[in-house]
This record gives C-alpha cells, structure tokens and sequence, in this order.
C-alpha cells in the first residue's frame, strides 16, 4: 500500500486535508496527522475497534496507554471523570501547546485508550491542522508518535513515510514540528504536578504556572521507572526510547584530540562512519567529515534534533557522537531524550515503547 499524502500550506488545501481526514477518521481509520511536537497516527478515540488498529501498525504493547487530543478545555473535561483544579489552571496556561495533562479517566473513554488504567492523558494541540480536523470530526483523538514501537519520533511527513509508509493509508503533511521532541506529560490527579516525561515546557514553568515555588523539581519528577519498587505511572518511560538505529553516546570534549580520543575508546576506528553532533566545541577540519551544528538553545536544538538523528539513520552511522548539552532549566526535555536514545541496546524495552 502506498500512502496518499496531503499536503496543507494554502487555506484551500488545509481545508480539502481536514474534510478528507475527518472523513476517513469518522469511518474508523488510522491516519498520520502533524501536531506541534511529533507526527501523530491517530484514530478516534471512542472507538475501540479503530484504537486496536493505532496499536497494530505501531506493533505497540497493549499495556502502553495513548494521548487523547482534543480541541478545548469543554472536550477535555468530557473526557475526563474529575477535572482537577490543578490540571484547569495548566490548560488555562499552556493550551493549546505542547503539554499532556493526567487526569482521571472519565466513563467514554475505551479501556484500550488507557491500557486499562484509571487515568487519561489528554492534549490540546496546537496545529491548525489538529484543530480543525478534531472540530471537524467533533470527537478526541488518540494518537501516539507515528513511528514504529521503539523507532526515533517523526517530526516530516517524509519521516512517517519512510517508517510507516506502507501501514498508513493517508498522510497528512503538516510541514517540519515545530516543537520537535513529544509533549511535558504531567500528572494532575494529585494536589501538585509531577512531570511523568520532560518535554520543551520545563518543570519550572510547570511549577510557576501552578503557583508553587519554583527550583525544586515537583515531587516523583525524578523517579526512575526502570527501578525495582518504583510505581510506573507512566508506562512508556521505559530505559531504551526514542533512539536512532545507529549508537549513539553523549559526551563533553575540549578539542579535537580529545574528541579522537573519545570516538577510539568507543570503538570506531574511522572518522568516516562517525557523526558528531555539536553545539559549543564544534570540530574544524578535515578529520571529521560528519559534523552537525545545532544551535545552543533548547527549543532550537529540540526542533532539529530528530531530523538530524533521521539523517544519520538514513546515511547509515556508524556512530552518532552528541555533544553534552547544558544542565540548566529548559533543557531536561532534550536531556531526557539524549539519555535515553544513548542507552544500551541490552536496556529493558518491553511494555514501555511508544
Ligand atoms: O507530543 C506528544 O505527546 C505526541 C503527539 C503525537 O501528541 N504523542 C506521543 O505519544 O508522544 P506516545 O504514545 O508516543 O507517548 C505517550 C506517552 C507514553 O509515555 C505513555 O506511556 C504516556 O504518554 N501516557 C499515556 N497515557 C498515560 C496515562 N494515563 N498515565 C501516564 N502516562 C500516560
Ligand atoms: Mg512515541
């Protein structure tokens, strides 16, 4: 099967992709959608049958619950069995945007949605496209990163066709994500906010816009799930995720020797199969011919990160060498996701890929 594609840069063509999405939403397909932050494969999220598809073409676990996008706060609360004070004063703030609210799991909701679960994690975004083809079915959508299980998240449509093209039968092509890396995803069912994912909104932000003190992380943000004891509230937090094909390992050098020498000690003895990807000490002359610069500022650098990581996939790395990048407020999105493409490939995957 070859996917039709939409595309949607004039406000005829915008309208044309949302009529014939809605249309192939409304009789139980699965579609590739843009959103601000990833490529989504979406589906409506009151249909059982449909959502068991999203699962299928991803080959994603069961146990791993999906985001339920909506088009207002008024969807939102029908989606949801208590809506909290905590999760009304984050969507005031944030949405539309990148953030993913926990909430309880209101009574329309499939089991198959929240894996189960008693929660839901719902998202306005902020595309136009997501806007309009949401208002347009009149139903929430769920939708995961369109990506197979355990693959790198697309942010072109030209990244959801070369994963999935032959598992989707439409995509819409919403240009380049904005944001790039998937949303904050934040528990709102207790009385403080607990970041489940990092995403581009920090935790700071997260915590200022709840009214409580900023600095210290909110309570859980940094439980690692992967330890025995911890409860996993957000199952798709698992070790090994959101990684390329090719390895890839985070590292600070000074210069070039050092540099050389980092790139020998992890075992690749040619320059010409190493990737280096930089922001601050970007190697000069002929002895790396792959070197990539991104600028040193997280939403810049979130916003081209995947693209680069599919570059390096595509061109067959060897290695893909990432420059450490700042510890420092409004980075822990894009720390989280270099954290975990450069763990092991031996990492425990398993029930929590997306
Ligand atoms: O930016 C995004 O969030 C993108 C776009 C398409 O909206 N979506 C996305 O979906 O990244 P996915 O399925 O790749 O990741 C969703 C994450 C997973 O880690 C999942 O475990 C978590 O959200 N999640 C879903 N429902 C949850 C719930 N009820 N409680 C805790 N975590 C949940
Ligand atoms: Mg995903």
């Amino acid at each position: 099967m070859s996917p039709r594609i939409l595309t949607t840069h004039t406000p005829a063509l915008l309208r044309e992709a949302v009529d014939v999405a809605a249309a192939r939403l409304r009789a139980g397909a699965v579609v590739a959608v843009p959103t601000e932050t990833v490529y989504g494969l979406a589906a409506d999220a009151l249909d059982p049958v449909a959502v068991a598809r999203i699962y299928a073409i991803k080959g994603r676990p069961p146990s791993n619950p999906l985001i339920v996008h909506v088009a207002g706060i008024g969807m939102a609360q029908a989606c949801a069995s208590e809506w909290t004070p905590l999760a009304d004063r984050l969507a005031r703030v944030f949405w539309p945007g990148p953030l993913t609210l926990v909430v309880p799991r209101g009574a329309g909701i499939p089991d198959i949605v929240t894996a189960g679960g008693d929660t839901v994690a719902l998202r306005w975004p902020r595309h136009p496209f997501m806007q309009g083809v949401i208002q347009a079915c009149g139903f929430p959508l769920a939708a995961p990163s369109a990506n197979l299980s355990n693959n790198l998240s697309p942010t072109s449509a030209a990244h959801v066709q070369a994963g999935l093209g032959d598992r989707v039968e439409l995509i819409v092509d919403g240009g380049d994500c904005n944001v790039g890396i998937e949303s904050t995803v934040v528990d709102c069912t207790g009385p403080v906010p607990r970041v489940l994912r990092p995403g581009i909104l920090s935790a700071e932000e997260i915590l200022a816009a709840a009214g409580l003190p900023a600095g210290g992380r909110p309570p859980g943000a940094s439980a690692d799930p992967t330890k025995p004891g911890v409860v996993l509230r957000s199952p798709g937090m698992l070790e090994r995720h959101y990684a390329p094909r090719s390895r890839l390992i985070v590292r600070k050098w000074r210069d070039a020797d050092e540099l050389r020498r980092l790139v020998a000690a992890a075992g690749e003895g040619d320059p010409h199969r190493v990737w280096v990807i930089a922001h601050d000490r970007v190697p000069v002359g002929t002895e790396f011919p792959h070197v990539v610069l991104i600028p040193e500022d997280p939403e810049a650098y979130a916003r081209a990160l995947y693209g680069e990581l599919h570059r390096c996939d595509a061109a067959g790395a060897g290695l893909i060498v990432v420059e450490q990048v700042p510890d420092s407020p409004g980075w822990e999105g894009v720390a989280d996701r270099l954290r975990r493409a450069s763990a092991a490939a031996d990492a425990p995957t398993g029930a929590g890929t997306s």
